[in-house]
């Protein structure tokens, strides 16, 4: 209904401008051959006038009635022209179709005052004596000099129109082919852009709807494409990220759940009267603390994340900053921990790296990668993280490298996702939540930069941060 609507103002409005269009010029050329018509007209009729009244007697300079009632009586029967003469005081001296008695003086006649003025005197008008609209032209006589008479030429109206007719009639079927096939392209082209339009609209009412798997059929307008192929876009973006959101929501409802329902079954353990042995009270007790602890640290990434994520939609608040520092900081951060494993973190900077970059983002992407190495990739073998920052072409990278077990290549690809543990025991037992490597790349991202990891299992492991100049 709405897309008839739509229709109907795009193509009526187009049949209307055509109609005008049509209109005017199918006016205007008929109104100019008209005139053209009835100038030639004109022409003819003077040039016969001119004829006629050098024929007329003339007797010492006066026109005589008798011998001009002669020339007209013998004139009347040759053409279709009515032929009147009028003497320059306005008497008719003699007509081819009226009785000259009869007819009063044509003094006031206009064409006969332009006649006598001009020479020549021109007008269509209603004509009492014959009942119907004539056409008049007065030529006077002698064409130069005083006057002396009046020969005027009167055509019926109707017999140069009827001429006209013709043109008239080949005119109007022009102008109905020229309206018909203006009106099918107009249609045609009202159809060929509605159509896509409204196909983009009902798509657009689907993902507003929340079927974000529809997509659209791009349609043979290359505007209309444009906007098709942008919609078809958004919907796939829009479709990746609510799928992405969906995984995020259960990936969290089961890694919260986890530690919740240990934490209710020992706290309910306990109830029941294990909190009356002291030795099981202070066990529990250590389990819950542990859970809770897994459950803080969760909801910290998670809050971290989303901060992260919200930083991303404005502008990243970045400073030059001297990329040694950064690393030495981060080090700094797990210092104590590495002594306790006895591991030991080396650095080699190239010196003066200066990055824009948010420095404590980076710092925090840097201790989450030294975080994962003293957890899961330093031996007592291979006690040893390396860290070093470079330059490379357009980018500044910083890896972090161990001699650990290395990562098996069927994980690779999928480590940095959410919730994503390779050893799903052992990373919850190191009080992992596997969102580490996420928040990595995530601070990558927001930098314009990437993340990679290279792992060789028995050889070690490497994570390489890449940060444009
Ligand atoms: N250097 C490494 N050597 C071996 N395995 C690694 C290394 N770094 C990460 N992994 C594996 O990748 C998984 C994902 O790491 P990620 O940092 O995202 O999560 P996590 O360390 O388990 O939890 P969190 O970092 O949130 O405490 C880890 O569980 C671990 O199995
Ligand atoms: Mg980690």
């Amino acid at each position: 209904m709405k897309n008839q609507t739509l229709f109907f103002q795009f193509f009526g409005l187009q049949i209307l401008v055509l109609l005008g269009a049509i209109g005017f010029v199918a006016g205007y050329t008929w109104f100019v051959t008209q005139e053209a018509f009835k100038r030639q007209w004109v022409k003819e009729l003077a040039s016969q006038a001119q004829v006629l009244a050098s024929v007329l007697p003339d007797n010492q300079g006066e026109v005589q009635q008798a011998e001009v009632e002669r020339v007209f009586k013998r004139v009347a029967g040759t053409g279709g022209y009515r032929f009147t003469c009028i003497r320059a005081d306005g008497v008719v001296l003699a007509d081819t179709e009226v009785d000259a008695l009869k007819l009063q003086t044509h003094k006031d006649r206009p064409e006969i005052r332009e006649a006598l003025k001009n020479g020549t005197g021109f007008q269509t008008r209603y004509s009492v004596s014959l009942g119907k609209n004539m056409l008049y032209l007065a030529q006077r006589v002698p064409a130069e000099g005083p006057a002396k008479a009046v020969i005027r030429l009167a055509v019926p109206e109707r017999t140069i129109l009827h001429e006209l007719t013709l043109s008239k009639q080949m005119m109007v079927l022009l102008v109905v082919f020229v309206f018909l096939v203006a009106l099918s392209v107009s249609y045609w082209t009202s159809l060929r852009i509605i159509g896509p339009v409204s196909d983009i609209q009902k798509g657009v009412q689907q993902l507003g709807n929340g079927d974000f798997s529809v997509r659209l059929q791009i349609p043979p307008v290359p505007h209309l494409a444009h906007l098709a192929r942008a919609i078809n876009q958004m919907a796939e973006r829009i479709e990746k990220l609510s799928t992405i959101r969906q995984d995020f929501v259960a990936n969290v409802s089961h890694e919260l759940r986890t530690p919740v329902t240990s934490i209710k079954g020992f706290a309910e353990t306990l109830l029941d009267g294990a909190k009356d042995s002291p030795k099981d009270c202070e066990r529990f007790l250590g389990i819950i603390l542990r859970q809770t602890t897994q459950l803080e640290s969760i909801i910290h990434d998670l809050l971290e994340l989303s901060r992260m994520e919200h930083n991303s939609f404005q502008n990243l608040d970045k400073f030059p900053t001297a990329l040694e520092e950064t690393i030495r900081n981060a080090v700094a951060l797990c210092q104590s921990r590495a002594d306790e494993k006895g591991v030991t973190v080396r650095i080699s900077s190239e010196p003066g790296l200066i990055a824009n970059i948010h420095a404590i983002f980076i710092e925090q992407a840097l201790l989450n990668l030294i975080d994962n190495a003293l957890k899961y990739g330093v031996t007592p073998e291979a006690p040893f993280i390396d860290i070093s920052s470079a330059r490379e072409g357009q980018s500044f990278v910083i890896t972090v490298k161990d001699y650990g077990h290395g990562i098996p290549s069927a994980h690779l690809d999928r480590i940095f996702e959410r919730f994503y543990r390779v050893d799903k025991g052992r990373s919850r037992e190191m009080g992992g939540t596997g969102l580490g490597l996420s928040i990595v790349k995530h601070i990558a991202l927001i930098h314009g930069g990437s993340v990679r990891v290279t792992s060789e299992l028995g050889k070690g492991t490497a994570f390489t941060l890449a940060l444009p100049v």
